[in-house]
């Protein structure tokens, strides 16, 4: 597990600002000047900070000193601006571009604002996150950032949901990051089984209970693989006796295809295609730690699909725990197969309020919203809309996209009740048409394709690259918005 840079705050203490060692962040304030905490460290820097913002145009981004002088004890200075601050999330994004530049162990970020010390901490600590788990050079010990301002305590209070919420996105990144032969199904479902020490109720379906369940459509993704499939449910019941929430994630540990085998290039990706499972994961962990007082289920189906003499073949029909029969013209559009027979368990077992499902389910909806938005389908437009506003406050890219008719006559099958593709057109619109049909009437629901935002190839506002841990606030914020 990737440790958390350690967040501590302390009174500010005009006296002790020449003895901190370490790194030392200042801040303009929104006219543009140095505030008192900032005017005591250009004193003892001999001017040096009034000179960088006097400098016409004024200070452009932030200013390092990597040399202060000897009655100094830092080794680094700097000072940010924050005039073009307007939201929320710009505080968090100034903190994660600041602790890039800090190269120290310890820091110190000196500002008399609690509420935007605290959101700039938790952009430092979101971007502080570095997976080197399969390194074998000496690991790089996790960052101590220290809040220096007027009240810590009150900082410490307002931090507590913070450290919760990066808690279960770094145990997000970490799942997703993690490669296949490490993160089995079996390795998977004993991470989660471990959360039951923080007051989740966890429990593991196997595959003989799951046959007798009737998951036909899940247990054929999982047949040509050594690692077994198995279904994880982890409860929170913070929220008296009300029905849940429930939140589903596809979790194909590695998706080579099947029998339809993905191209070589770019396969080794698809260790990421647990993503839905590992956000449903994540968001769980946090719900558990901030003791959020909502009743919520979360449920992923973790499977493997590889080729193998017992892997299941195009053309195959499979039976679903629903009972409607499924002709699987191609092996890879696997993760629909799954959520299938998750998304029918989750409610016969928990009629849940409304459900959320989140899945890598589609390549084309990478090339329909890239990696800025995930995309978002719903068959109740003011559940849908709460999360969409849940996810614009959060800054985590979301569209909604289209459902009807028309894309789920795409998926009719001349021997079965349905195929398990729609064509080549409207690919991730006939994936979530596919998903909807194991939806029970007047059950609430929101489909997300995370495929193109789980994980990325370059750094994103609050994230290096690689997994993101997209989706955790904006479902954390939904429950603490709509069901707390
Ligand atoms: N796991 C993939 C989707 C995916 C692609 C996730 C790229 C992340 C990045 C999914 O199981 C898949 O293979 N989908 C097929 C569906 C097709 C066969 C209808 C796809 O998108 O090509
Ligand atoms: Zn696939
Ligand atoms: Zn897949």
């Amino acid at each position: 597990m990737t440790d958390l840079a350690h967040v501590s705050f302390v009174e500010y203490n005009l006296d002790s600002v020449a003895d901190l060692k370490g790194t030392i962040i200042v801040f303009l304030n929104n006219k543009g000047k140095l505030d008192r905490f900032g005017r005591r460290v250009n004193r003892l820097c001999k001017g040096v900070l009034e000179k960088a913002i006097s400098k016409e145009g004024g200070l452009d981004g932030s200013f390092l000193l990597t040399a202060p002088p000897a009655n100094m004890k830092a080794d680094q200075v700097i000072l940010a601006k924050t005039e073009d601050i307007k939201e929320t999330h710009d505080y968090r994004k100034l903190g994660a571009t600041l602790v890039g530049r800090v190269r120290t162990e310890n820091s110190h970020f000196l500002l008399d604002s609690e509420k935007k010390l605290v959101e700039i901490m938790f952009g430092a600590v979101m971007n502080s996150y570095n997976f080197d788990a399969h390194k074998s050079e000496a690991k790089s010990a996790s960052k101590s950032l220290v809040g220096m301002c007027g009240k810590p305590s009150d900082a410490e209070d307002l931090f507590k949901e913070k450290r919760a919420i990066a808690d279960g996105v770094f145990f997000t990144r970490d799942l997703v990051n993690e490669p296949a032969n490490v993160l089995t199904t079996t390795e998977f479902a004993n991470r989660l089984e471990a959360l039951s020490k923080l007051g989740l109720t966890v429990k593991t379906i196997d595959e003989p209970e799951m046959e007798k369940l009737g998951m036909g459509a899940l247990l054929g993704v999982g047949q040509g693989s050594e690692s077994p499939s198995k279904i994880v449910v982890m409860e929170w019941n913070g929220g008296g006796d009300k029905k849940p929430l429930a939140l589903l994630g596809k979790g194909v540990v590695f998706d080579t295809g099947g029998i339809s085998l993905k191209p070589a290039a770019g396969m080794e990706d698809m260790t990421m295609d647990m993503g839905g499972a590992g956000t449903v994961a994540g968001v769980m962990k946090t719900l558990a730690l901030r003791k959020a007082k909502a009743n919520v289920v979360g449920l992923v189906g973790l499977v493997e699909n590889m080729p193998d003499a017992r892997a299941q073949r195009p053309g195959d029909v499979v039976t679903s725990m629903k009972g409607d029969t499924i002709e699987v013209i191609n092996t890879d559009a696997e993760g629909r197969l799954v959520l299938a027979d998750v998304l029918w368990y989750a409610q016969e077992t928990y009629q849940p309020t409304a459900m959320i499902d989140l899945a890598t389910l589609t390549g084309a909806i990478i090339i329909g919203l890239g990696h800025e938005n995930a995309g978002v389908f719903s068959n109740d437009d003011g559940f849908c809309n709460n999360f969409l506003k849940a996810a614009a406050a959060e800054s985590e890219g979301a569209w909604r996209m289209p459902l009807g008719q028309a894309y789920d006559d795409m998926l009719k099958s001349r021997i079965a009740d349905m195929k398990n593709i729609g064509g080549r057109s409207a690919g991730s619109v006939t994936a979530a048409q596919f998903l909807q049909r194991f939806v029970k009437e007047g059950c609430p629901w929101i489909h997300l394709d995370i495929a193109g935002v789980a994980s990325v190839k370059s750094s994103t506002d609050l994230s290096p690259k690689g997994a993101t841990g997209w989706g955790v606030r904006a479902l954390n914020r939904l429950v603490a918005d709509y069901y707390e």
